[in-house]
């Protein structure tokens, strides 16, 4: 007879209250930054596609790593973009390529920032796309080859991780082999394996000049209509021993974060692309959304869907708004 209805109010009365329960967080700890590195000298420019991300030279590289370590952002991921692209993407895996270069700076100038490398061919070859084409096709076994001898020569560089976002059949197996054989044992792999073929890239391929030649992605990237074909993804990939599982897009795909959080018991990363990006900044210029609000709201979304961790192009934003709070 005294049974009322529950007052779910009581715990929203106050901002003390709600931190109080708060049940997911942000902090600059969660957050890997993308950096894209051109291979020329005293360039930094701005990305159109992208306001507030940068095409940059390696002069410019020590001021932005300055400018991370103050803001409490402690691993970066990078991207290069090399003057000569071949079929073989031969830039990829020299070992004076601007990735490499980029790599041996950061770790002498910044001994303590986590280098996350990714591994792939498509900002390397002439025709862009993340492998080695023959008739067309884009060749698996072929690939594995020149994407191991990438993974290699970026361990050799210094990188403290490798993120391999090719999409070929068996790259963690063979650039695991690959790692322990050259005495990288310790070096993580933080796999791309549950990638879909996704026009939310568009403002990347910008970016990292990296927009296929000719065809799609479609054969070796997932189709979105696809949830299922996500999970064998990720177990095929903690089988070949990857220790870190990315899932790309993040924002379109937060049920396969979830599914996939809660099948395997490794860490997981979203990442917040290039084109979820682009949409918030665009829609901000023109006032039609808080940015600020937009954005936290959006990378809790990928934290409580199960990212433990999330790539993203806010990471420098969203680390001064906390600092400013
Ligand atoms: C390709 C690669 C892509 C991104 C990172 N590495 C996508 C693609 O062109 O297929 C996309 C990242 C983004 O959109 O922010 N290896
Ligand atoms: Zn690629």
């Amino acid at each position: 007879m005294n049974r009322t209805f529950l007052r779910h109010r009581r715990l929203r009365q106050s901002e003390a209250m709600r931190a109080l329960v708060r049940e997911t967080t942000l902090t600059a700890d969660d957050f890997i930054y993308p950096l894209f590195i051109v291979e020329k000298a005293g360039v930094k420019e701005e990305v159109p596609s992208m306001p507030g991300v940068y095409q940059m030279s390696l002069d410019y590289l020590e001021e932005e790593l300055n400018e991370l370590d103050a803001l409490g952002i402690r691993a970066v991921i990078l991207f290069g973009v090399p003057n000569e692209k071949d079929e073989l993407g031969k830039e990829a895996y020299n070992e004076e390529g601007i990735v490499q270069q980029a790599i041996r700076q950061i770790k002498k100038t910044h001994p303590h920032m986590l280098v996350v490398a990714d591994t792939c061919l498509c900002e390397y070859t002439s025709h862009g796309h993340c492998g080695v084409v023959r008739d067309d096709v884009v060749e698996n076994d072929a690939s594995l080859k020149l994407l191991a001898e990438t993974a290699v020569s970026q361990a050799e560089a210094g990188a403290d991780i490798i993120a391999p976002s090719n999409m070929m059949d068996g790259f963690v197996i063979t650039i695991r082999h690959a790692l322990d054989e050259a005495g990288f044992e310790y070096v993580p792999i933080m796999s791309y394996a549950v990638k879909y073929a996704s026009s939310y890239y568009g403002p990347f391929r910008d970016a990292a000049e990296s927009t296929p030649q000719f065809g799609d992605r479609k054969t070796y990237q997932m189709d979105p209509a696809n949830r299922r074909e996500a999970l064998k993804e990720a177990l095929t990939d903690i089988d070949e021993g990857a220790d870190m599982l990315i899932v790309k897009p993040a924002l379109a795909y937060l049920d396969i974060v979830r599914e996939v959080k809660d099948r395997t018991n490794v860490p997981i990363v979203a990442y917040n692309v290039s084109g979820e990006y682009s949409m918030v900044k665009a829609a901000a210029e023109r006032g039609w959304i808080d940015e600020k609000q937009l954005v936290f709201e959006t990378l809790l979304s990928m934290k409580r869907a199960g990212a433990d961790l999330i790539i993203t192009y806010h990471a420098k934003d969203v680390a001064k708004w906390l600092k400013m709070s």
